[in-house]
């Protein structure tokens, strides 16, 4: 069976395009009475940004904090806070930061109009009504967030996304000039993950045409990025971003996001940094790949954590590899159907404990 996938309809790109967002909200605005919600990383408190949002009389601003990745708990106190500002469902959720925030104006727009908590819709397809209409603008790019049909969240029981097509964007506003600012730790580690998200997708034995096409141009730019220097890399990222998404959408990540998981799961890690650790330790598994990624942290001078896991018991170690080994569409896409004989216990225990 081929999966008949949807995409975001309605894409704007180019430098300076974040001032159209007023122009593109106005349409959905239905009455005098009728608000939006703007869903905003509070790294942007006080700064240009804030000051430049489209914001009209009766809008609400809620300032999100991502120190931690999005929680379930999270999601449902925020609809809880629109709920209780009006009785009225906003026409539309805006969500401007990275993949965090991205994944939180999702769910956010998902559970007004679904009942109960976000924890309920974890899993894939769970989602019975379309969200409230809402838009992406990213403000940190790798990850794919703006394009693909989950928001990952961390809930009681699991970290899993909501996956479904009414997950997607109905816009996303690419603005290159937004990714200014961005700490550059920060900005290598959510630009490796779309170089892993490549790597991942273009040797994996789930790979088709449509995949290729999108992973080839995708790590393409990612070389350009992080190996050469160019004026518009900021540009190229925001592509090689999208297409990594569109890449990976009809086909699947690797052996470095199962592990990641693992790592994020008991330590907390964020999913960018999480996954620079764990693919500089799968040269037997991505030789060429690691092997560049290697060459592109030393070019940006960038020096990864060590010695996670010296400190976790055998229980915590455990965990960590049964998360990873949970992943098996993951593992099947790397390995293929006999994937079990090749990544055993064992060895997930042995990886993690390198970290
Ligand atoms: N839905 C998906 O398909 C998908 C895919 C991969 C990852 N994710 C999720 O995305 C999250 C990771 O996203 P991320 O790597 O983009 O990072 P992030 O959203 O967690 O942000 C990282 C840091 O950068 C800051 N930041 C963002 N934009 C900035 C800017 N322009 N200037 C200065 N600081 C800025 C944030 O405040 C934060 O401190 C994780 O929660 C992960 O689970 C989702
Ligand atoms: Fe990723």
């Amino acid at each position: 069976m081929y999966r008949n996938f949807k995409i975001v309809p309605n894409i704007i790109f180019g430098r300076g395009c974040f001032n159209q967002l007023g122009d593109i909200l106005k349409p959905k605005r239905t009455d005098a009475d009728a608000y939006m919600v703007f869903v905003l990383d509070d790294v942007f408190k006080g700064r240009a940004l804030e000051g430049r949002l489209p914001m009209e009389k009766g809008d609400l601003l809620l300032l999100v904090n991502v120190d931690d990745e999005p929680k379930t708990k999270y999601i449902d106190q925020l609809v809880d806070q629109v709920r209780a500002y009006s009785p009225r469902k906003p026409d539309g959720i805006i969500g401007l930061g990275g993949g965090a925030t991205m994944d939180i104006a999702k769910a956010v727009s998902l559970m007004l109009n679904n009942p109960g908590s976000a924890a309920d819709y974890q899993g894939w397809d769970l989602i019975k009504h379309p969200a409230v209409y809402h838009v992406a603008v990213p403000t940190l790019a790798g990850t794919g967030a703006e394009i693909s049909r989950t928001t990952v969240l961390t809930g009681p029981e699991k970290k899993l996304g909501i996956n479904s097509d009414y997950t997607l964007y109905d816009q996303i506003v690419l603005d290159p000039e937004l990714l200014a600012g961005v700490p550059k730790d920060q900005w290598f580690y959510t630009g490796m993950d779309c170089y892993i998200h490549d790597v991942e997708s273009l040797n994996g034995t789930y790979l088709n045409e449509f995949s290729r096409a999108y992973g080839e141009k995708s790590i393409d730019l990612c070389r350009q990025v992080f190996l050469e220097e160019h004026p518009d890399k900021d540009d190229k990222l925001m592509m090689a971003s999208y297409f990594g998404g569109m890449s990976i959408a009809y086909s699947q990540v690797g052996a470095c996001h199962a592990l990641s998981y693992g790592l994020s799961f008991v330590l907390g890690t964020h999913h960018g940094i999480g996954c620079c650790i764990t693919f500089d330790y799968l040269e037997d598994v991505y030789p060429e790949g690691v092997k560049e990624f290697r060459r592109m942290m030393e070019k940006h001078d960038i020096h990864l954590p060590r010695n996670l896991t010296k400190n976790l018991d055998d229980k915590a170690l455990d965990t960590m590899a049964n998360v990873a080994l949970g992943l098996a569409p993951l593992w099947e896409n790397c390995f293929g159907k006999d994937w079990k004989n090749v990544m055993t216990k064992e060895r997930v225990l042995e990886l993690f404990r390198k970290m």
